[in-house]
């Protein structure tokens, strides 16, 4: 019954069905999770990515996070981040704004969501780390003034949007001359060509693309006790949050496993003046 009901919500974001709808759903849905699920070492809502080969130098007390941090140290790595304004567009519940804000030496790290339960959730597992703002807001209406950044990060998040291609246009607004929008999520395969279509807005240059689905499976891997350690204290709709969690035997698992859904990484960059 979870199983069917999480295979008729990824088929009816690969149609692009009921945009509208689906947003609304997903907000109810991540603030249901952030004032249901509080826990103190629970950061990210991610599926993770760990690289073939060695991953970033990460301090003892981080390790435990690796696999979700993974995506967004793939999103940073090589980026212009010290002294940069970031913005992190469906920050979630903190944990990769934290994570650039603590390693990466930036101006400054301004998380935007538009769960308000997910943002006081945010602030307040992140209240220990300097520089770094949460704030509640739309990615296709961003509160922010034209050109108030130099980097936007967006992990995960977009699947959820109504209208991408507003977005992607708000990325562009609210960059700087040169600034670069980094992005990950995922597809259905059929839908793949449609999200490129979507984010090619007027001002972006796509600069690369890379299929990090591998990378997502072994980090899905690495998180699975851990995983089914938090599920196993649900009281209530543990089969679909199960589902939704991506563990193994789950529709999302096989699909990432058998190519039916792809995860991408893309970087754009702002035209220069
Ligand atoms: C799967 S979670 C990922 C959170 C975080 N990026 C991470 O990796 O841990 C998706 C997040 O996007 C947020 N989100 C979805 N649609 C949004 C929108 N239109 N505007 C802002 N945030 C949105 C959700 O509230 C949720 O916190």
């Amino acid at each position: 019954m979870a199983s069917q009901a999480f295979t008729s919500l990824l088929e009816a974001i690969e149609r692009g069905a009921f945009p509208r709808t689906r947003k609304w759903l997903w907000r109810g849905l991540y603030g249901m999770l952030s004032r249901g699920w509080r826990d103190e070492d629970w950061r990210f809502m991610n599926y993770g990515f760990l690289p073939a080969g060695e991953g970033v130098a990460l301090a003892e007390a981080d390790e435990v996070d690796r696999p979700f941090i993974g995506l967004y140290a793939q999103a940073v790595a090589g980026l212009p981040v010290e002294d940069a304004r970031v913005l992190e567009v469906g920050s979630g519940r903190g944990g990769g704004a934290r994570y650039i804000a603590r390693y990466h030496g930036p101006a400054s790290v301004t998380g935007v969501d538009y769960s308000p339960a997910t943002v006081r959730l945010a602030r307040r597992l992140n209240a220990d780390t300097g520089i770094l703002t949460f704030e509640t807001g739309d990615a296709e209406k961003l509160p922010f003034a034209d050109g108030s950044f130099d980097i936007v990060v967006n992990i995960e998040s977009s699947h959820c949007y109504g209208d991408v291609p507003a977005f992607a246009r708000e990325v562009a607004r609210v960059l700087a001359p040169g600034g670069w929008f980094s992005f990950a999520d995922m597809r259905g395969k059929s839908a793949l060509d449609q999200m490129r279509q979507q984010l090619a807005v007027p001002g972006l240059v796509l600069r690369s693309e890379s299929e990090l689905s591998q990378g997502v499976i072994a980090a899905l891997d690495a998180a699975e006790a851990r995983k089914r350690a938090r599920l196993a204290k649900i009281r209530f709709m543990r089969g679909f949050v199960t589902e939704f969690a991506g563990a193994k035997g789950s529709v999302l698992y096989r699909e990432l496993s058998e190519g039916g859904v792809v995860y991408i990484a893309q970087r754009y960059q702002k035209a220069a003046g």
